[in-house]
């Protein structure tokens, strides 16, 4: 599956500010208006204030006023491709819910699967 949202994550990894890790990461999530918000890892000297480009796109979408998600394609170079971390695992829940995430790398390898296939039993609001 090769397709726009895709194309959007691979485009916004080049943007990637990863000075300390080299680690390019691109991300794209797409709203129920079909809109496509990208994202970046953008990382700090003080490494710990690093964001990752998954968290990146959905702040900047909640951010233009979406709600709901549909979809998120994540792109990193790596051949085992490369999932959410826990805490992007965690805010994707929050925002997206059960979003179909498709990972991808640079050869065009994907998978697509589902968030609560690498975030079971998550906790959320309606625990509080
Ligand atoms: N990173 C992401 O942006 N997304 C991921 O899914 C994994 C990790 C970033 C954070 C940091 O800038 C670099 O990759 C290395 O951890």
């Amino acid at each position: 599956m090769m397709d726009t949202l895709i194309e959007a994550a691979l485009a916004a990894r080049k943007n990637a500010h990863a000075q300390f890790s080299h680690f390019r990461v691109g991300a794209a999530v797409e709203d129920s208006d079909g809109r496509i918000h990208t994202g970046c890892n953008v990382e700090n000297a003080t490494y710990s204030l690093t964001i990752c480009a998954e968290r990146v796109a959905v702040f900047k979408a909640i951010s233009e006023g979406a709600r709901k998600f549909t979809r998120m394609a994540v792109a990193a170079d790596t051949d085992v491709l490369t999932p959410p971390c826990g805490s992007c695992r965690q805010i994707l829940w929050e925002f997206c819910g059960d979003i179909e995430l498709t990972l991808v790398n640079l050869r065009g390898k994907t998978e697509t699967l589902h968030l609560k296939d690498l975030f079971p039993r998550p906790f959320d609001a309606s625990f509080l």
